[in-house]
């Protein structure tokens, strides 16, 4: 195991360190004295600190360090802004770049690339030199979507890795465990800070018998979100075992972990297997899936191991499936989906079948899909709806092109999109339908919620196997069963299309298309950070200030919000992602969606100063510009939904000092934290009720210790007594260092300079 071998070929220095992951897995081993599942095993030999690390699943908070960090363009502008602000001169671990969210589409691959890297200019240019600067390595737009390009070069069994995105799991076909996160932490690893992870339950699938005919790996996540459901794998991994995990593809491992988001589960992981060594010596790392072979023992459950709950799916029985409109979890076999399209009302004409992206554009997914556009050509017929293809990678599209499968969808009649997220991520500029106007697409994506693809709420979309777009893209029709059903040929005989086929890997290698990657510079000092000062969409984070040392008095109340208090409220999308580079511009959005419990409004708060009525971010601005420092109170579960930091960095930037709720959704706290912002909750929460939207409150900072509660007065608008609150908080000593220096990010600086 003492073995040098490099995690990619993209870097130099970076070993695997299976010898490090065995001695710490040993260690807690030793102290739980019972087997294990593979997924706590990739976690346990990543644990800073395995003989004192407490471990309960569901419970403990395990710190952990991950082996890398990849970054997509959108959620890379704000975590490498804040990464600079540490002023450390390189990341202090692997970290990756990729550029597909931005890249619309609308006529076509090569176009759309030109056009998006013209309005992008900017982002891009920011990203390459700072990726330079920072020793990130960087792919250029055109390179491929993240989770296809971290599975052809970067992911290798047992590894730890977390990405700001949520289908970073896709890495679990080969054995990682990949894990979808927030800016935020990202930034932490990539400053050397360890990452904390709730430990995991694991849900165990175990899979018997063997895929045949038309069921794809795809439809086996299918099922499991239909017997999970959207909410069935929070908080949980789900390991696949069995004997069946022998059957599939990598990559179609791949998928099954990617789609694991949309049960909402941490990530899914897979056992290291045979398949898994194919594919990394198909994609020149042999080296790698020998060195895997060695710790084999370890990258797999141990026999005995008991799961947390069990889902058996037999593949033998399997049947493909449709799942949707609107959720993921709405799960129908195809042999009852023409009735469920009678009995819902769904629209039957398919507008558009769009196949490809994260999830299923391996070169087996595509030689399948292009097997069945083979059989149509071959019978004189061709697409009926509109039909879009999306390569995940500059390798897939390159070796789809050399090895015939993209010429055949073309013929097919498919447009072939650039190497990216596009429609996936609503990157579509859609023209065939209006706004409003119900209508039903089919893709091979892996999210089907209202409105993601072509922003139309009307639009019915359903994901299913390429396999299965394909076919009813031909047919043009929702009420079409390829198993069972004939098409007409150009004559009008009768045909059944044959079953699909295709190689898992391409039989010549695979051919890299063109170079995408820029590798950071030997010399990296010389390197300038391009950010224009003019720029509306990026800029420059200063560090936030210290804390003064001292108690906070007579502060307004900026809001009190009651109700959900979503992170969608408190920092919107939607229009707003275009300034997540730029805080004071996205800072315009802070706490517009919350509703102010003095008038049931969004968006409409009182300035004391004035007098006047006005938006939250405005009378914010106000009151910094005046030097007046201002809490926000919420209502219970302040902040759930994503781990969006900007929902932090706001009300920070803005002049906040505290947010007081009646409870906090956990990420979104630990966020404020980091940011120096201070997360507190009512020890009583019918204290809640007590405070008036106009009331002014004091602060006893200098009282905050770990365990101690801390002391809120209350100096009532109506001119009441001053009475006392008391407020929790779960703050530990380093935390509350974050606090003093005014962030973690201040806190990390200031350890580097010792
Ligand atoms: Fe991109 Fe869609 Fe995947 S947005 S990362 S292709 S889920």
């Amino acid at each position: 195991l003492t073995k040098k071998v490099e995690m990619t070929n993209w870097e130099k220095g970076h070993y695997i360190d299976y010898a490090g992951m065995n001695s710490r897995l040993n260690i807690v081993r030793q102290r739980l004295n019972r087997p294990l599942m593979y997924a706590e095993k990739i976690l346990y030999s990543h644990l800073d600190d395995p003989h004192g690390q407490e471990i309960e699943r569901g419970k403990s908070y395990l710190r952990l360090r991950p082996d890398r960090v990849a970054c997509q363009d959108a959620t890379a502008q704000m975590a490498i802004l804040q990464f600079m602000s540490a002023g450390m001169p390189s990341v202090a671990t692997p970290t990756t770049v990729h550029c597909d969210h931005l890249i619309e589409a609308q006529i076509g691959g090569e176009k759309d690339l030109e056009r998006a890297q013209a309005i992008n200019k900017e982002v891009y240019d920011f990203l390459s030199t700072s990726c330079a600067k920072y020793n990130i390595g960087f792919w250029r737009p055109g390179s491929g979507i993240i989770h296809q390009i971290v599975l052809e070069n970067y992911a290798f069994p047992g590894a730890l890795m977390i990405g700001t995105d949520s289908h970073t799991p896709n890495a679990g076909g080969l054995g990682m465990a990949a894990i979808g996160v927030g800016g935020a932490d990202a930034v932490d690893v990539m400053a050397n800070l360890p990452w904390e992870l709730k430990a995991p339950k694991v849900i165990g699938v175990k899979l018997t018998g063997q895929l045949s005919g038309w069921a794809t790996p795809k439809d086996i996540i299918l099922k499991v979100a239909g017997i999970l459901t959207v909410k069935g794998g929070t908080g949980a991994i789900i390991e696949y075992h069995g004997p069946g995990v022998n059957s599939l593809s990598c990559t179609g491992m791949a998928t099954i972990c990617n789609m694991g988001a949309e049960i909402g589960a941490t990530t899914s992981v897979f056992p290291f297997n045979d398949r898994m060594y194919d594919y990394l010596g198909a994609t020149n790392r042999k080296e790698i899936g020998d060195f895997a072979r060695s710790y084999a023992a370890e990258l797999r459950e141990d026999e005995g191991a008991e799961y947390d709950e069990l889902v058996e799916i037999n593949l033998s029985e399997l049947e493909p499936h449709i799942n949707g409109p609107f959720t993921p979890d709405l799960a129908t076999p195809i042999s009852k989906f023409k009735d469920a399209v009678k009995e819902n009302k769904w629209p039957e004409e398919l507008k558009v079948g769009l196949i490809g992206s994260c999830t299923n554009s391996s070169y087996e997914d595509m030689s399948r899909a292009a097997s069945i556009a083979q059989d149509a050509l071959d019978h004189g017929i061709k697409a009926k709806s509109v039909f879009t293809v999306t390569p995940g990678s500059e390798q897939i599209r390159a070796t789809i092109e050399r090895d015939g499968q993209l010429k055949t969808l073309e013929d097919f009649g498919g447009m072939v999109l650039a190497n990216a997220c596009g429609p996936c991520i609503g990157q579509w500029d859609r023209r065939d339908v209006k706004k409003g106007e119900p209508n039903s697409i089919i893709s091979s994506y892996n999210r089907n919620f209202t409105g993601r693809n072509d922003a139309n709420p009307a639009t019915h979309a359903f994901v299913a196997s390429p396999d299965m777009v394909v076919a009813m893209t031909l047919a043009g029709t929702l009420n079409f069963n390829p198993l069972t059903d004939t098409l007409k040929d150009k004559d009008g005989n009768d045909f059944k299309l044959a079953e699909p086929s295709g190689a898992g890997l391409p039989s010549n290698g695979f051919d890299p298309g063109n170079d995408t990657y820029q590798a950071p510079p030997e010399n990296r000092e010389s390197v300038n950070v391009a950010v224009s000062p003019t720029s509306d969409r990026l800029q420059i984070l200063e560090p936030f200030n210290a804390w003064d040392g001292k108690d906070a008095l007579d502060m307004p109340i900026l809001i009190k919000a009651k109700g959900k208090t979503t992170t969608d409220h408190i920092s919107m999308a939607g229009p707003w992602l275009k300034y997540r580079g730029h805080l004071d511009n996205i800072s315009n959005n802070m706490l517009i969606g919350a509703i102010n419990s003095a008038n049931g409004e969004a968006n409409k708060v009182k300035n004391f100063t004035t007098g006047e009525t006005d938006a939250v971010p405005a009378t914010a601005r106000d009151y910094k510009s005046k030097g007046i420092k201002w809490v926000v109170i919420g209502d219970w579960n302040y902040g759930e939904g994503s781990s969006r930091e900007h929902a932090a960095l706001e009300p920070r930037h803005l002049g906040g000092l505290a947010i007081i709720t009646r409870s906090f959704a956990r990420i979104h706290e630990t966020n404020l934290k980091k940011q120096g912002m201070l997360p507190l909750t009512f020890a009583t929460p019918e204290d809640y009720d007590k405070i008036q939207p106009e009331d002014k409150v004091d602060l006893m900072c200098t009282e905050l210790a770990v365990g101690q509660p801390f002391t809120m007065k209350v100096h009532p608008a109506n001119g009441d007594e001053t009475f006392e609150v008391k407020l929790a908080h779960t703050y530990n000593e380093p935390q509350i260092e974050w606090f003093k220096n005014g962030s973690a990010l201040n806190t990390m600086a200031k350890h580097n300079k010792k």
